[in-house]
């Protein structure tokens, strides 16, 4: 028996609903590269469209293509550590599966590392010959610069494009970063880099992003939201639970709810008693959607028994935590404090009650 010679460079590829692009994306691979042991793995999230189905048949041609299918999981950079969990190669590069990522400028990328001379190869948009033409719209273009600037504040190495979504990188650097990566949402480079010592060999190489070639982008405001929960973390998240920020952001946005629904109400016709009421309910079920889909993003209730019972208590928790918040500022109110200084501490007490509620009784 033969053995086949190792693989030397393994291409992770987070997919999900790519099924117009992964033939045209293995055949580019095929074409540049040339002189490399290569493979490819497709980490694909169990996509509706039938991806998994087009991996498998190019798969059971060659056998240098790989299929990591999660069901009942989302999630791009937990797609990246997985498949480079799941495969040996010293080398690894990761790339999106959409055609955005010029695969002209892999030989490039991987020389370097090959040759032990870096660490990590972070393919850039942003360096005298990259452009980032492919994105979308000019609130992308936006979006992206603001994140690209706000990761180089928390970077200790001098990156254009630490927000890239390609970029090569030695296992053993890998390696030495992962029990630091969370997992959660997108940005999977900048983490690693967060989590590597100052010593790291890094390079760029310029690239131009590229149109998609069919489907569509996935990142939208949820996957932003995360990306600044994981920046405010690192820097208070010893202190005080990120989790409880953006319970506290919940809470008010509830508050302009409260607000607008009531003197809508009052508007249309009704009683100010009816259109406090009124005005409360709209804010509790409002909360109550937003900390499912986000502040409790990584534990929702599904199903409309679990949903149902967790809006009940967390209606009575809420109302209870009303109360509290109420009694307190009352009570620093007549122990002479001013009323703003009263009705902020109450405040701070009703959120806090809010959240142990929800933290504890809701979303266990
Ligand atoms: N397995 C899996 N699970 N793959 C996913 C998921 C997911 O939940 N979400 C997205 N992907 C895959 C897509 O199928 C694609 O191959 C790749 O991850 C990038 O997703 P896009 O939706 O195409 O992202 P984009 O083009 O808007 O964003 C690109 O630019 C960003 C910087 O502006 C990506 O390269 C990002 O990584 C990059 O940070
Ligand atoms: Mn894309």
């Amino acid at each position: 028996m033969t053995a086949r010679p190792p693989v030397e460079l393994s291409i992770i590829v987070p997919c999900f609903n790519e099924a117009g692009n992964i033939q045209l994306f293995y055949t580019a691979i095929c074409k540049v590269l040339t002189d490399t042991a290569w493979e490819i793995i497709f980490v694909d999230d169990d996509s509706p469209d039938g991806t998994s189905r087009i991996v498998t048949s190019i798969a059971q041609q060659d056998a240098r293509v790989r299929l990591l299918r999660r069901v009942g999981r989302r999630g791009l950079s937990s797609a990246v550590i997985e498949g480079v969990l799941a495969s040996t190669a010293p080398l690894l590069v990761v790339m999106d599966g959409d055609m955005q990522h010029d695969e002209s400028i892999l030989p490039q990328m991987i020389s370097p590392l090959r040759e032990n001379r870096q660490d990590i190869t972070v393919a850039s948009r942003h360096m005298e010959g990259g452009d980032s033409a492919g994105l979308a719209h000019r609130g992308r273009h936006l979006l992206s610069r603001t994140g690209i600037r706000l990761g180089q504040i928390f970077l200790k190495h001098p990156l254009t494009d630490p927000m890239s979504g390609y970029f090569a990188f030695r296992r053993d650097c890998f390696s030495q970063a992962l029990p630091k990566l969370t997992g959660t949402g997108f940005k999977i480079l900048l983490e690693m880099l967060l989590a590597l010592p100052r010593s790291v060999r890094m390079g760029e190489v310029p690239f131009v992003f590229r149109e998609r070639h069919a489907g569509e982008s996935k990142l939208g405001p949820i996957v932003l939201f995360q990306f600044l929960g994981m920046l405010v973390e690192r820097v208070i998240g010893h202190i005080v639970p990120m989790r409880f920020f953006v319970f506290a952001f919940v809470g008010a946005l509830g508050i302009l709810v409260n607000l607008a629904v009531s003197e809508g109400a009052r508007f249309a016709g009704l009683g100010f008693g009816a259109s406090q009421s009124t005005g409360m309910v709209a804010a509790i079920i409002t909360n109550f959607f937003l900390n499912n889909c986000l502040t409790y993003h990584d534990r929702p209730l599904k199903g409309w028994l679990r949903l149902s019972t967790g809006f009940a208590v967390f209606m009575v928790g809420c109302s209870l935590g009303a109360y509290a918040n109420i009694g307190v500022a009352e009570m620093i109110y007549h122990a002479d404090r001013h009323w703003s200084q009263a009705s902020a501490a109450g405040a701070v007490i009703g959120v806090v009650w809010n959240y142990a509620v929800a933290s504890t009784l809701v979303w266990r």
